[in-house]
């Protein structure tokens, strides 16, 4: 066991010097958590083969899951990089440092441990101060899953990185709350289409509106072979089972109230809903997803009311769906994930 240190740190501060022992510890191999504008990432170096090992290890990570290489400058890119599309350049202008994580063929620098044995890799620019503070005095692209086990929401807080990964890394640097609180967009050039592997806040709408063509959404769950090898396993999942409910918003809530009266027996039923819905339910144990109206503020507090489910013991979970439309995509994603495939749709 480590003795993990939870280091505080404002965002709005000039941390540098704050930083030093992080990027000491990253520079010597040692694994550091810290925030971005998605969620927490678990940072190793991208050059250090027995680092990026610990990452898959710590995590209880499958080793045929790539990871994203965090950069803070284009000199960065050279490093790691062979070629950069003119679409590329167009999106990177765009949207830059933020939640878009570009796939790009190789270098040979980069581990095929990091890559899981592709020739491409992930890469992207954070947005976040600390973030990028870490990266300009650690000075070495950081390879970063979530900072959360194999299988577990992604922490959006630094006590939910502390929750998984204590004892098991020397260091988490805690910078409150993650705006978006969803993984970043994960796009891909390298088809017919540009292709988005894993939908985040940078909408398809918006990737559009910047490439000035179409873009498809890859399905994970329908593909033998998902694109993004990530997608395929259950994930941002509570311990607790789950049911999601999607369709039209009156039938959603009579479905939920159903079930809630059939499942008389099962004590710690837990009902994850809309503002708009919450006096409509018959139920105690109603957690509060925000506004109908707000997607964003959903989206920021999914993953910490999916853990609140465990800190609460709930058994079973029922969530109302959300509508399908800009952020909305990728905050049904993530609960079609959690759920494992067990969905009710009454539209
Ligand atoms: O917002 C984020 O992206 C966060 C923060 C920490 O930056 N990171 C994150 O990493 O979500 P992770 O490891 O949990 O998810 C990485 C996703 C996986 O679905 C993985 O399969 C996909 O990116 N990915 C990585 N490299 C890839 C590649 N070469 N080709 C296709 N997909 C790749
Ligand atoms: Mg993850």
């Amino acid at each position: 066991m480590l003795n993990t240190k939870m280091l505080k740190l404002a965002a709005a501060d000039d941390n540098l010097d704050s930083l030093t022992e992080a990027a000491k510890l990253l520079q010597s191999g040692e694994l550091v958590a810290f925030p971005t504008e998605t969620v927490y990432g678990l940072g190793a170096v991208y050059n250090s083969d027995q680092a990026l090992a610990k990452v898959f290890q710590v995590k209880g990570r499958p080793a045929d899951n790539p990871l994203i290489l965090h950069i803070w400058s284009y000199q960065q890119l050279d490093l790691i990089v062979k070629e950069v599309s003119p679409k590329y350049e167009r999106l990177m202008k765009e949207f830059w440092p933020g939640p878009l994580t570009l796939i790009f063929p190789k270098k040979e620098a980069v581990s095929y441990l990091a890559t899981a044995g592709l020739d491409t890799v992930a890469v992207r620019m954070p947005s976040h101060p600390i973030a990028r503070q870490l990266l300009e005095i650690t000075d070495i692209p950081i390879a970063a899953p979530s900072a959360n086990l194999s299988g577990r929401p992604s922490p959006t807080k630094g006590e939910h990185v502390f929750e998984d990964l204590n004892g098991k890394i020397p260091l988490i640097i805690d910078g409150g709350a993650c705006e978006a609180g969803l993984e970043s967009t994960v796009l891909t050039i390298y088809s017919e289409h540009p292709v988005i592997l894993r939908p985040g806040s940078i909408t398809k709408e918006m990737i559009e509106a910047t490439l000035q063509e179409v873009v498809q959404l890859a399905m994970p769950d329908q593909a033998d072979k998902p694109q993004a090898p990530g997608m395929k396993y259950r994930h941002y999942a509570p311990k607790a089972a789950v049911t999601l409910v999607e369709g039209e918003n009156t039938k959603v809530v009579a479905k939920i109230n159903q079930l809630l009266a059939e499942l008389d027996n099962v004590k710690r039923v837990f009902v994850l809903g809309t503002a708009e819905n919450e006096a409509k339910y018959h139920c105690t144990n109603f957690l509060n997803l925000g506004s109908q109206a707000k997607p964003g503020e959903v989206a920021a507090r999914l993953y910490d009311l999916l853990r609140r489910c465990d800190q609460l013991n709930a058994e079973l979970v029922l969530i109302e769906g959300v509508s399908a439309k800009g952020i909305g995509v990728a905050i049904e994603n993530r609960l079609r994930k959690a759920s494992g495939g067990n969905i009710i749709n009454v539209s």
